[in-house]
């Protein structure tokens, strides 16, 4: 036997005096009844999830108190009716959490109704970012004339930095190109200029070599508007029978012309570098002034771009190729410098701060 609460939802949650005796039968007539009531209990806010909670599930609701008659029910009954119980228990659960999680998601009426006349998020473009559309540039013009990509590792050791481009250790050339070494394996080093993919490309032994070498370098130099510890680099690499200086001069002729436009002029200065003989620097008119002189070219109406040469005999017979039948040139070239040159960017540090205001400037179609 088993005290039951009336269905009047008022009277259950208020009264728990209004009980009827039931035994089994009447027990599921009521629990019909109570379902039927939970079934079309309106839940569309917060306020009313809360009373539906209250009356049916709270500490003095009908789940409640229908458990706490089940103490008087004799024990051959008790097992069919607790199941009974659990049951209407678990389907009242579910109403209320069901009822929940729509008003939590904001699809109760909570929520004013969706205006779908209003503007939706705008979704936000990506953009490359100014070294890597300069880089891309500098390939495709090279790529015009046949050449392809090489890549090689940024961690390098001491021979292919170093020492196979005739910059033995104590050289005096090494000053220049200082830079950071790994603790745990003293050999290796952050590579100084991408001239290292040059090496193991020769090294490889497959001629004649017509490739490019972009990547990032690293230098033990004190960071300012114009100069980094890391930079970015592209470097060239032809060899072949017969290649001449008169080779390496229209090619850099060719690309400077599809780069900064057919009217630029260039000139070359000699220079040194262990791995060429002979050195030369490159220069190309200031696009700024002309070629009259302003700040940027300083007054010379020249701007430095790129260092080059015909590759050193002893380079070749490092990396295994005859001298005597092979002949090659290179050229390395920093990126940002041209990159700050086309954008006017004043200061290289804007490169790595990974400021969106700055980098959102950038669209193009490389
Ligand atoms: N490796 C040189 C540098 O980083 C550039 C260079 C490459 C010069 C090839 C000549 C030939 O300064």
């Amino acid at each position: 036997m088993i005290l039951i609460q009336t269905s009047t939802p008022i009277l259950i949650s208020q009264s728990v005096e209004t009980r009827y005796l039931c035994n089994m039968n009447s027990l599921s007539t009521q629990i019909e009844s109570l379902k039927k009531e939970i079934a079309s209990f309106s839940i569309q806010n917060a306020k009313e999830l809360e009373a539906f909670r209250i009356q049916f599930l709270g500490t003095k609701g009908v789940v409640k108190n229908l458990m706490a008659e089940m103490k008087q029910v004799p024990p051959e009954e008790k097992r069919a009716m607790g199941q009974l119980l659990n049951e209407f228990k678990i389907f009242a659960e579910e109403k209320y959490n069901t009822a929940k999680e729509q008003i939590d998601d904001g699809s109760g009426d909570d929520k004013p109704a969706m205006d779908f006349s209003l503007p939706g998020n705008a979704l936000l473009s990506g953009s490359r970012h100014p070294i890597s559309l300069m880089r891309n540039r500098i390939v495709e013009i090279f790529q015009h004339l046949g050449f392809s990509v090489a890549d090689g590792p940024e961690i390098e050791d001491d021979w292919h930095n170093f020492t196979a481009l005739n910059l033995p250790e104590n050289h005096p050339a090494r000053d220049m190109q200082d830079t950071f070494y790994v603790q745990q394996e003293p050999a290796w080093l952050l590579r100084t200029h991408t001239s290292n993919v040059q090496i193991r490309e020769m090294e490889k032994g497959k001629l004649p070599i017509r490739m490019i070498m972009p990547g990032r370098v690293y230098r033990n130099e004190t960071i300012s508007a114009r100069s980094h510890c890391f930079f970015h680099q592209i470097e060239g690499l032809y060899i072949d029978e017969q290649v001449s200086f008169a080779d390496l001069k229209q090619t850099l002729y060719f690309f400077v012309r599809e780069l900064f436009g057919q009217n630029v002029k260039v000139r070359f200065r000699p220079s040194y570098f262990p791995f060429t003989e002979p050195s030369a620097e490159m220069d190309i008119s200031c696009m700024l002034c002309e070629g009259k002189g302003c700040s940027v070219c300083k007054k010379t109406g020249w701007l430095e771009i790129l260092g080059c040469g015909m590759v050193h005999p002893k380079v070749l017979e490092n990396c295994g190729i005859d001298p005597q039948k092979y002949s090659g040139f290179a050229f390395g070239m920093g990126i940002e410098r041209p990159t700050m040159l086309k954008y006017g960017i004043k200061d290289i540090r804007l490169f790595s701060e990974n400021d969106v205001r700055f980098l959102q400037q950038f669209t193009g179609a490389y």
